[in-house]
């Protein structure tokens, strides 16, 4: 049976002693020619993480647990063909930018389908399991953030519901760079 065939798996949660799988995702991710822009994190550092790292990432975003949830569609042959995972945010919190949050809300962060399966609804399916998990936890509204130059993920965010909040938020290291905010409304 082809890989190729739209449809053809399984979107799920991850479990605990799935972090191998976590970590050649994250890498394959980290290897995209839009990484820069797309993830706050680089090849480099994430290759030299030790086990450890990567065992209480996929814990921490297992089945079960109360505050990520990391999504993949699971295709033939058990290979992992995208993923994303919701941060819970809990209204009162100040954000990693230093904003508060000011409703409970969940953060989508980690957002990768491998290229042979962009464009086939994969991301949709996950952004439909992603918000359903939020959801049942209370989720009052969902966010992202994203890069402007980034167009095919903005993209995929409008058809998933989301829509500019007109927030900006400034990267790290002064350069004057900023990303977007997107949000969803339950
Ligand atoms: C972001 C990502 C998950 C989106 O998944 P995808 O399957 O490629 O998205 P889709 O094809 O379903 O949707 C993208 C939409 O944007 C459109 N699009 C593509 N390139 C575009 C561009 N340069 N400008 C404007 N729109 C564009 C597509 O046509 C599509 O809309 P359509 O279905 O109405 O034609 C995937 O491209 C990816 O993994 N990219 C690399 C990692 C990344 O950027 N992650 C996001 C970090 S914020």
């Amino acid at each position: 049976m082809s890989a190729s065939i739209p449809g053809d798996y399984v979107i799920r949660s991850i479990r605990a002693d799935e972090w191998p799988a976590v970590k050649e995702l994250r890498l394959r991710a980290l290897r995209d020619p839009v990484a820069d822009l797309a993830f706050l994190d680089t090849y480099e550092d994430a290759a030299a993480r030790p086990d450890s790292f990567w065992q209480e990432r996929a814990a921490g975003g297992a089945e079960g647990a109360s505050g990520a949830q990391q999504i993949v569609a699971e295709g033939p042959g058990g290979l992992w063909l995208g993923t994303l995972t919701v941060l819970m945010e809990e209204a009162g919190s100040t954000d990693w930018a230093g904003f508060p949050v000011e409703r409970r809300q969940g953060h989508v962060v980690g957002v990768f389908v491998r290229p042979e399966w962009r464009g086939s609804g994969l991301t949709k399916a996950l952004f439909a399991a992603g918000l359903d998990w939020a959801w049942a936890n209370g989720a009052e509204r969902m966010r992202l953030i994203v890069h402007p130059d980034n167009e095919r993920a903005q993209g995929a965010y409008r058809k998933a519901g989301f829509a500019p909040s007109g927030r900006t938020v400034p990267l790290v290291g002064g350069t004057g760079d900023y990303e977007l905010e997107y949000v969803l409304e339950r």
